[in-house]
């Protein structure tokens, strides 16, 4: 499993964010990661709209089931990062997603896709 933790223009931004802890959010997430997580920061993944983006991206065996990438948007507050941790500690496969997930799950667009693509190279 990886876990893209966006932080460009508009993810991370306090002033788009004011009452959210993203240096606390990323210390969270890396902190959870243990060996089978692995978590990396990105630049702008151009889904600011959804700000702040974090992509969890299913291990080997997830994708070979057919499992894909969830993108959650809006993960700006201590729930919605609790509920990623929860999913990070869950199956590779990332079935039976936490409620805040998968509520907060949007569909990415081609550009957005390509963005990651660049990112993870
Ligand atoms: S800054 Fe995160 S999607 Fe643009």
């Amino acid at each position: 499993m990886i876990v893209v933790v966006c932080r460009g223009g508009d993810c991370g931004s306090r002033r788009k964010h004011p009452g959210t802890d993203h240096v606390a959010q990323l210390r969270e997430i890396r902190n959870a990661a243990g060996t089978k997580v692995a978590v990396t920061v990105s630049r702008c993944l151009d889904a600011c709209e959804h700000s702040n983006v974090i992509v969890i991206i299913p291990d080997a065996d997830g994708r070979s089931a057919g499992a894909s990438a969830v993108w959650v948007g809006e993960a700006n507050d201590a729930e919605v990062t609790d509920d990623i941790l929860e999913t990070m500690a869950g199956p590779g496969g990332l079935t039976g997603l936490p409620a805040l997930v998968d509520i907060h799950t949007f569909h990415p667009t081609r550009q957005n896709r390509r963005e990651l693509d660049e990112e993870l190279g």
